[in-house]
């Protein structure tokens, strides 16, 4: 792996299948692969900088029922396992997971083809949030210069191209999104949009707690919404990776918790950068019923 001495970044990603990931992860594959999922087991998938941080946050407040002491237990990042995590000598996601009580939140990022195959053969339920390819490529810009273990972003020109052709870790945003809508029906899927949340956070909150076989009063659902604010989730560390050393993750260049908006690409796409990447989005995602709200 080729690394840039002053800073210790990484340069490269490894390709599995084609879809580049972590070089740890790519070098604890097998062992990620085999995982054994338990038919309790709720799966969180997100593509990266989708709102996987928000999501875990509600899953867990609606898991403690609204208790706020118990969901800062610990940092989010440790309460549940990320299948895919390998960082040695830390224990792997999968080694994380394995020494967990069920029932069992975990979550992902990985695309539907690489997902270990006993989450299927399980029929595990899955809980899938999505952004639109805009907003997240300008978060997964911010987080590529402030997160110190991923490869440099270059320049925003040169990241929108290293987004579109899928070189970023996780692969393909259009794919990892088609990936998960077309078999939407098919599993115990429940398919979520970032944008809807932020519309309206408690009908989603709502939908979540119904998919998760609880059932919570009004008056919980509304602290939940309440907790799970932007606001409120950028002040917690518990939530806001603020414990995360410098060296790993520099807020002095973004804060991880950086704006929680619907239509931030509008400050960053010029009029032909736009209009490139609309007729793109056509190509990539012609034959597909899905549909984003790009602004609110
Ligand atoms: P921005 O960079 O656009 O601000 P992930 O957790 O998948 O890495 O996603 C991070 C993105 O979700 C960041 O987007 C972050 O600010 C946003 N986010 C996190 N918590 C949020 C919340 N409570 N409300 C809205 N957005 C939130």
């Amino acid at each position: 792996m080729a690394l840039t001495a002053e800073l210790g970044r990484q340069t490269q990603l490894k390709e599995v299948a084609g879809n580049p990931l972590e070089p740890a992860t790519g070098d604890n594959w097998s062992q990620i692969q085999s995982f054994q999922a338990k038919p309790d087991d709720l799966l969180i998938c997100t593509y990266p900088k989708s709102g996987t941080t928000w999501i875990q946050e509600i899953v867990d407040m609606i898991e403690q029922e609204g208790d706020v002491e118990k969901c800062r237990r610990s940092i989010i990042q440790h309460r549940h396992p990320f299948i895919e995590w390998a960082r040695p000598p830390q224990p792997s996601g999968v080694d994380k997971a394995n020494a967990m009580p069920s029932p069992r939140t975990l979550r992902t990022h990985l695309p539907t083809q690489l997902l270990p195959p006993s989450f299927w053969d399980k029929n595990c339920k899955f809980l899938y949030v999505a952004r639109n390819a805009k907003d997240c490529v300008v978060s997964y810009y911010h987080f590529q210069k402030m997160n110190q273990m991923l490869p440099d972003p270059g320049t925003w020109e040169e990241f929108v191209e290293t987004f579109i052709n899928g070189k970023v870790s996780w692969g393909s945003w259009f794919d990892h999104v088609k990936g998960w809508w077309e078999i939407k029906d098919r599993y115990q899927i429940l398919f979520l949009f970032y944008e809807d949340i932020k519309r309206d956070p408690k009908n989603e909150i709502r939908k979540v707690m119904q998919f998760m076989g609880k059932n919570l009063d009004e008056p919980v659902l509304d602290k939940i919404v309440q907790e799970t604010s932007f606001e409120k989730m950028k002040e917690n560390p518990m939530t806001n990776r603020s414990t995360v050393p410098k060296s790993i993750l520099d807020q002095s260049i973004s804060p991880f918790m950086r704006k929680g908006t619907v239509g931030d690409w509008k400050n960053h796409f010029t009029v032909a950068q736009n209009e490139r990447f609309n007729e793109i989005y056509r190509k990539k995602m012609e034959g597909t019923s899905i549909n984003f709200c790009m602004e609110l």
